[in-house]
Parts: C-alpha cells; structure tokens; sequence
C-alpha cells in the first residue's frame, strides 16, 4: 500500500532490576546521554515512522529531564505492571491518532543498538505480509534444558530455534486484540509474536543484526557503547 502509516510503541516501563540498581536501566548514561534517548533517536527520526508511543512507570522522575527535540511526535502513556501491560497501554493511545490497519513497531527501550538498517529490513520484508513478524536471531550455541540442580536432562536441536529481538511489527488493531485476547486468558505474553501466535498467526522471523542486545546487567552497557562507538564510525545505526 502507498499510503502506509507506520507507528512506534516503546515500552520504557520497567524497573530494571536484574540491574540491581535504583536508577532504571532505561536511564543509564551511555555514550555520554540516557540509555533511553539512543533508543529515541533510532525511531523519532526515522522517515517512516510518523509517531512514536513511549509507555513510562507511573512514578517515573527521570522521563521528564530528558531533552527531547524530534521531527517525529513523540507521545508518552503510563505503562503497567509486566511489559504486555504497558504495550497495550501504547498500543491503545497509538489507535487515537493512527488507523486500524496501520501498521506498529513494539520496540523495547532496553534496546538502543537497533540499527536503521535492521528497521528498515523489518519494514521491506514484511510489507506485503498479512501478519507481520519480528527480528529474530538463529541460535548459534548448542543448546541444553536442564532440570532444578542444573544438571542436564537433554540437548535441545537448535535447528529452527531463534532468539526473538524487536522491533516486532505488526497491525495496530489485531495486535491490541491480541494482546487483549491473551491477557483475558490469564496469559502474561511476553512479546507481541507470542500474543499473535496464541490468536492462530504465524509471525515471520526476520533476520536482524546481532549487536541489538537488550541491556540486561550491568556487563551489558560495555557491550552497548561498542556496539554504538563501532556504529558511529562506520556511519550507520
Ligand atoms: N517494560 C515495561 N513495563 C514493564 C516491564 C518492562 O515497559 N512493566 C519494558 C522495559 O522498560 C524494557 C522492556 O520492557 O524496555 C523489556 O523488559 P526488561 O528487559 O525485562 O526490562 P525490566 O523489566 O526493566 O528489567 P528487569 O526484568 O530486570 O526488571
Ligand atoms: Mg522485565
């Protein structure tokens, strides 16, 4: 379609603790500004994305310190108590100013290595897609399930098995119904594809680049500010 609109919801809502720290990880300097803000500036300064939804906790103090100054609008909502809450937090205020079929990219603020070119991967391979889908990354390591004393009961065939990243890119509305669908069945989803999934879709995996990380612990922002220092310097992000 010519005319296609797309969207960004970005759920800041979190508490980071796995941090272990009282300042939530979506605030952390990194590179010299928030965390947060490198994860902004991928999405409010993108050509095709005409708004961009950020969920913040209810008793966020540091959201409005940032300095923000985009081309793109920037709209915020409170978030909610697990990340599917908070998405559909997004995803409702994103329905007041976009269309039904427009299309939505979820994108955890945890994330700021995402670069514009996995962004604008997502949006050419799943144009013309009838469910929409996600980046993804094809497990590389041999993999184990293990029982409670972390031993191990059986290796698990890594054939077909992805990490699921974001942004993940679907239909405004069926997206919300979704999620709103899972929740109702008790089902705390903890992505979007899940949400779709449970609704009988088949959300496409699309290859993205390994250095979106989500910033997990502390050993994670080190990894980041590589990623974003090699970013700069060859020109893209
Ligand atoms: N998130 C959110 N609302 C919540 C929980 C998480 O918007 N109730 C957001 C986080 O801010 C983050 C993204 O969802 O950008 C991915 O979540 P995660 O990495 O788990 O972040 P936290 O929940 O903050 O970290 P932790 O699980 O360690 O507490
Ligand atoms: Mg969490």
């Amino acid at each position: 379609m010519a005319d296609e609109q797309y969207w960004a919801v970005i759920p800041a809502a979190g508490s980071g603790e796995r941090m272990g720290s009282d300042l939530p990880k979506q605030y952390y300097p990194l590179c010299g500004k928030p965390l947060i803000e490198h994860t902004l500036d991928r999405f409010c300064t993108h050509p095709r994305i005409k708004g961009v939804v950020v969920a913040i906790a209810e008793h966020d103090r540091y959201w409005r310190e940032l300095k923000l100054s985009y081309a793109n609008e920037v709209l915020f909502v409170t978030g909610g108590a697990k990340r599917c809450h908070s998405v559909l937090n997004g995803l409702k205020r994103a329905e007041q100013i976009g269309r039904a079929q427009d299309w939505v990219l979820v994108h955890d603020a945890a994330r700021p290595c995402v670069r514009k070119e996995d962004i604008d991967r997502l949006l050419s391979v799943l144009a013309d897609d009838p469910v929409g889908g996600l980046l993804a990354l094809p497990v590389r390591d041999t993999m184990k399930r293990s029982q409670s004393d972390n031993t191990v009961c059986e290796t698990v065939e890594r054939e077909g098995l992805w990490h699921a990243l974001t942004p993940q890119m679907f239909r405004l509305e069926p997206l919300r119904r979704a999620i709103e669908a899972a929740l109702a069945e008790g089902r705390l989803v903890t992505d979007e594809a899940q949400a779709m999934e449970f609704a009988g879709a088949a959300p496409r995996l699309v290859e993205g680049h390994p250095d979106n990380i989500k910033i997990t612990s502390r050993a994670d922002l080190a990894l980041a500010e590589l990623y974003l220092r090699q970013q700069a310097q060859e020109g893209c992000g």
